[in-house]
């Protein structure tokens, strides 16, 4: 079920109705839920239930099957893989030299190779065991899975073997996985889930803070994420009629933060100043000492990471998009609860990560959610009647506001002028929906009749100034990396991940999100970050630029930055209506 906050008792999302004895209410809940105390409402978070019993869970805190985003495109790039296959057939040891069958493996692996290495190739004991059985002359030749031309980490009868690659997108509420050929370079599969961290937090810094007041949840949710992905595995294995034993590597991306939980790292560091990660190259190891259920003598690669807050993610988006950046400034996006950016200009990149908070993926929002089954995921004026007409995902009863629903709705308000660039109702013009809520003015957007649950979809004063609040903060970054690059304009904005792909561009504009750009230049690039995990999957040259990347790749760190402070509180208000 939803729980936004990881069970602190701050977000108000975990809603249950006890069917049975419950212990008294607690002060978070009194302060959060008002009038749904009435309706038997508690939080999961906080109740009891001396005796046990059911609860009922009703619909808007039920964790709904995101809409996840798993297009993108890959580009031309060379295949070559980190694992190569190859066929072998062993000639017997010959009565006047016995040599080994493992040195006549190799005499026979480095003929077909050309690879001659000084301290032979590597055998781990789990397939050396393997070998008498698989040169008996009956099973015929024998595939043999060569790693970076070095180490063999598959022998199979050659008949049915297939050497195959997972690419993971590990990200803070959705995981995808990416199965490919390694062979021909073919993508077989995608499996797609939420990530099942989603209960110990929304967002990296819920999980980070789980992390260090309980130890036990760092190992809980890198479990959580490992059997997620073995399940992806075996679901994308089943779609392409393979095994995960077939999968013979691995390669990940993933924030910072999700880097670490899933390697069981503490990621203490990341939450305070200066941010520092604990390793920041990339990391391989092998899967199995993860869990992984894949070849028992796969290996894992996570791409490296650029700082605390600018992770595997945008440095794998931007080896996806690079070589469409080159030529003008643009700025490539991912907008989650951190708003990882890079500039390029000049053959040069510059990245920054701003907090622009949970806003925009529907956190700290009164009926904000995500893109899910029920989600009002578009809004347009009305000539009649309502003000407003909702597009809801799933043609449903709108049950909450997504990130795009919500800057829909903002613009439709702003451009009816019943909102004012200050982000405050305009009492006079939006009066007739408006009401006194516990924090403030609340615009009832549907009346309880037309909702899923039960009573008013409404939009607060506090839901704007946290819309207010992303947005300055996604701009200031943008305008900071602009400043230190010398760039007046920009020439496109490129947007990476769900929420820029269902950004409608003219919306974003309309709120100020963005620095000054043609509204055609703004541009959905889909899954950039999953893109870029297949790219270095299917090829080492292209892990190689990755690295290269990374290190070329400058850094700003905004906490402090006084330009930053500035144009962020400038960025406050929103653009007249019409006005960029
Ligand atoms: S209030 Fe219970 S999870 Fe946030």
């Amino acid at each position: 079920m939803e729980a936004a906050c990881g069970g602190k008792g701050l977000c108000g999302k975990c809603l249950v109705r006890p069917e049975a004895e419950a212990s008294p209410l607690t002060s978070p809940e009194k302060a959060l839920l008002k009038e749904q105390i009435d309706q038997g409402l508690r939080l999961a978070c906080q109740v009891e239930l001396p005796q046990g019993g059911v609860v009922w869970i009703p619909q808007q805190s039920r964790l709904h099957q995101q809409v996840i985003l798993t297009s993108g495109r890959v580009g031309g790039i060379e295949l070559d893989p980190a694992v190569s296959l190859y066929s072998i057939n062993l000639p017997g040891p010959e009565m006047d030299k016995p040599e080994a069958a493992r040195e006549r493996l190799f005499a026979e692996l480095a003929r077909k190779t050309g690879v001659e290495l000084e301290g032979g190739f590597l055998l781990p004991v789990s397939l050396l065991r393997r070998l008498p059985d698989l040169l008996s002359q009956k099973n015929g030749p024998v595939s043999l899975a060569l790693r970076q031309e070095r180490e063999v980490v598959a022998l199979r009868p050659e008949k049915g073997a297939r050497a195959l690659g997972l690419a993971v997108d590990l990200g803070t509420t959705t995981i995808v996985a990416y199965l490919s050929d390694l062979v021909d370079g073919r993508l077989l599969a995608v499996s797609a889930t939420m990530n099942p961290q989603v209960p110990f937090g929304d967002d990296v810094i819920s999980r980070i803070s789980r992390c260090s007041e309980d130890p036990q949840a760092l190992t809980d949710m890198s479990l959580a994420a490992v059997q997620c992905l073995n399940s992806l595995a075996r679901d994308a294995c089943k779609q392409a009629g393979a095994e995960p034993a077939d999968i013979l590597e691995c390669v990940m991306v993933g924030n910072s933060a999700m880097h670490h939980i899933f390697l069981e790292l503490s990621p203490a560091s990341l939450a305070t100043a200066p941010y520092a990660p604990l390793v920041r190259g990339a990391v391989e190891c092998k899967a199995r000492e993860l869990g992984l259920e894949l070849a028992p003598e796969a290996w894992l690669h996570w791409l490296p990471l650029k700082a605390g807050f600018v992770g595997a993610d945008i440095i794998a988006a931007a080896l996806a998009m690079e070589s469409e950046c080159l030529d003008e400034p643009t700025l490539l996006l991912d907008l989650g609860t951190n708003g990882e950016m890079v500039l390029f200009a000049r053959g040069e990149m510059l990245a920054c990560s701003t907090a622009a908070g949970p806003a925009l993926e529907g956190g700290h929002i009164v009926h904000g959610m995500r893109g899910a089954p029920g989600a009002v995921a578009k809004a347009r004026l009305s000539g009649h009647g309502r003000p407003l007409q909702l597009e809801v995902i799933g043609n449903l009863r709108p049950i909450g506001f997504c990130g795009s629903g919500l800057v829909s709705l903002l613009c439709c308000l702003l451009e009816a002028e019943m909102l004012m660039p200050s982000g405050g109702f305009d009492l006079h013009k939006a009066g007739p929906y408006l009401r006194e809520g516990p924090d403030g003015w609340e615009f009832i957007v549907a009346d309880r009749q037309l909702t899923g649950i039960g009573r008013e979809l409404v939009l607060t004063s506090a839901d704007v100034a946290e819309v207010q609040l992303a947005k300055a903060a996604i701009r200031a970054g943008a305008e900071v990396l602009m400043s230190e690059m010398g760039v007046k304009r920009l020439s496109r904005v490129l947007l990476a991940g769900a929420f820029g792909n269902y950004l409608d561009p003219r919306e974003a504009q309309s709120l100020g999100m963005f620095p000054s750009v043609e509204t055609s230049n703004i541009q959905g690039v889909g899954n950039a970050a999953g893109v870029g995990s297949v790219m270095a999957l299917l090829s080492l040259g292209q892990r190689r630029r990755a690295a290269d990347l990374a290190k070329r790749m400058g850094y700003v760190e905004l906490s402090g930055h006084k330009l930053f402070q500035d144009l962020f509180v400038d960025n406050m208000a929103f653009p007249l209506f019409g006005e960029p």
